[in-house]
């Protein structure tokens, strides 16, 4: 392994140097996609965009430029999320800022989006939503830029995670969004809404220690753990939806994969009519939907 880049040999490394050592030592590591972390770092750093970092390539690097992708370079290495490191993530088209304190917004997780959305197309223009487990906001904020006239709610019971949450609704403008640290449903008693929407920890707990490092090691666990069967809150979210949603309302609720039969069991048992199930891109069964018979 060749050795690290340090302040005091500027000259030797170029932006191409660099990003070859970093994505040799990234795959070394197992890290999955390493030239493209590699890029995204250097990207990152220089604040330029990936097309530069390759066109670049020869571009020598200045001491503080290394100093800096050095540190970013041990992070990864370190198996943080490339997102913590860039301190942002896009969904649905929308830049969040994240870091440790939320979980990283999945791809798969703007099929609760846009199952939530073709769902309740048919709603009021000041649809009222309540958005559980809201990490981020990536899904009440995505729901409240779509639906400018609604009210959005969104909630969760850890008081970092919501202050992440505020910030992005305010730097993304979706003014029509409003935070509340609650367990599930606690802060809302005798408050009813047409839309619910959870994202909620869905893994079971004696997974947690196969996961990959990445989010074993450095996303919250409190946004991962599910429970002895991963599905303690999606129970939890269900059973309580219906004292929660006005007549004919809508709930939808990500799970894990393998988790979509017994979710229908659980909503159907529950008293929702149309029970449908949504898979995301990889075609894996992501999303439980539906109406309060
Ligand atoms: C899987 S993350 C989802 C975050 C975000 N909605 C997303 O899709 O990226 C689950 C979130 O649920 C929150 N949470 C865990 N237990 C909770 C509870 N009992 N009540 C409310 N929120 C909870 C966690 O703090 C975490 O932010």
């Amino acid at each position: 392994m060749p050795a690290e880049p340090t302040q005091t040999a500027p000259k030797s490394w170029t932006i191409g140097s660099l990003v070859k050592w970093a994505t040799d030592d990234f795959r070394a590591r197992g890290i999955e996609s390493p030239r493209l972390d590699a890029e995204l770092i250097v990207a990152h750093t220089l604040k330029i965009d990936r097309m530069r970092v390759i066109l670049d390539a020869e571009r020598p690097l200045e001491g503080v430029e290394l100093a800096q992708l050095r540190d970013l370079v041990k992070r990864r290495r370190a198996y943080e999320p490339i997102a913590y490191l860039r301190g942002e993530r896009e969904f649905y088209g929308l830049k969040f800022r994240v870091d440790k304190r939320v979980l990283v917004p999945r791809p798969d997780t703007e099929t609760l989006v846009d199952a939530a959305l073709a769902r309740s197309s048919h709603l009021s223009m000041s649809m009222r939503q309540l958005d559980l487990c809201t990490g981020s906001g990536c899904v009440a904020i995505a729901m409240a830029r779509q639906r400018p006239t609604a009210q959005v709610f969104a909630s969760d019971i850890s008081t970092d995670a919501l202050a992440v949450a505020r910030d992005n609704a305010l730097r993304l403008g979706a003014y029509n969004t409003a935070f509340f640290e609650s367990d599930l449903y606690a802060a809302f008693a005798g408050k009813r809404f047409d839309v619910i929407t959870a994202n909620p920890p869905y893994i079971a707990s004696a997974e947690i220690p196969t996961l990959m490092p990445d989010v074993r090691d450095h996303e919250p666990k409190l946004a991962l753990d599910g429970g002895e069967d991963g599905l303690v809150l999606v129970r939890r979210i269900v059973t309580d939806a219906t004292a929660h949603l006005e007549p004919g309302g809508l709930l939808a609720v990500e799970i894990g994969a393998g988790e979509a039969p017994a979710t229908v069991l659980l909503l159907e048992a529950g008293g929702f009519v149309d029970v449908r199930v949504h898979r995301d891109i990889a075609r894996i069964e992501r999303v439980v939907t539906g109406v309060v018979g």
